[in-house]
């Protein structure tokens, strides 16, 4: 089985770079399944139903999310009505909408994509994202294929996820930081893994954001709301192509898929 999974994507210029790539790679590589982190997809914060049709009209299957998955009111709204393509972190205490953990069928295997949202340098609490793997493996069963983001800010809480799982999962990316790490690779019980995917979103931007506003907030400690530059004129696209065997569940391959488009 063979998928690709892009990093948090980042308003209307993430968009747009999977809009160009997605249909080309799908084809270039016979990807089976394609999938991307949409906490800051609409606008920079959140996402929306719009969002959502707009990226599976370019072929994105599943959608997973992060501590911005509610910061969108329409986003708020379908995640009420539990829509199965998209997740939203698993350990958190609070009640929040939607579901931590989706299921499908891929070339009649059954997938399960799982959201976690770690505990260090994190706002909101949580219960142990480790424990609550745990969890959720025990509920979906051994024969699942799992498939993990852990959207998480330090990168030892990631890359211990990835001894905690090694062996009991297919694949574990990082997302939340938005920048993208060079250390994908198999581990030794066949675990795809990469500490962060990285973004899609504008080139010439703070982590997606337009660079002015975020100088403004960072530097000079002004209260101006982040957003996402209306015309930039490069995007990149990070993500990752895995190749996982069907039957053992092992990854067999792990490579970065970082593009840049011009617009
Ligand atoms: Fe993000
Ligand atoms: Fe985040």
């Amino acid at each position: 089985m063979k998928l690709l999974y892009f990093g948090d994507v980042v308003g209307k210029p993430g968009r747009a770079a999977l809009t160009r790539l997605v249909p080309e790679l799908r084809k270039q590589y016979a990807v089976d399944l394609v999938l991307a982190n949409i906490e800051n997809s609409a606008h920079g914060f959140g996402f929306s139903p719009e969002v959502v049709a707009e990226l599976e009209a370019c072929g994105v299957d599943l959608f997973s999310t992060g501590n911005h998955a509610w910061k969108n009111g329409e986003g708020v709204r379908m995640l009420e009505k539990n829509p199965k393509q998209v997740v939203v972190p698993e350990n958190y205490l609070d009640p929040l909408p939607g579901r931590g953990y989706t299921e499908l069928e891929v070339n009649g295997t059954k997938v399960v994509l799982l959201n976690l949202i770690g505990e260090v340098f994190m706002e909101g609490r949580t219960q142990s994202p480790f424990r609550t793997f745990d969890r959720i493996l025990e509920k979906v069963g051994p024969e699942a294929l799992m498939l993990v983001d852990f959207h998480a800010e330090a990168t030892g809480e990631k890359r211990v996820m990835s001894w905690y799982i090694d062996g009991r999962a297919s694949l574990l990316v990082g997302t939340h930081t938005h920048v993208p790490t060079a250390d994908a690779h198999i581990m030794p019980l066949g675990l795809a893994y990469v500490t962060d995917l990285g973004m899609c979103g504008a080139t010439e931007s703070s982590l997606g954001m337009n660079k002015d506003l975020a100088l403004k907030k960072v530097a000079d400690e002004l209260d101006v709301r982040l957003e996402p530059p209306t015309e930039p004129t490069t995007v990149t696209a990070c993500g990752i192509l895995v190749d996982i065997d069907e039957v053992t569940k092992l990854a067999t391959k792990i490579e970065r898929i970082d593009r840049e488009v011009t617009l």
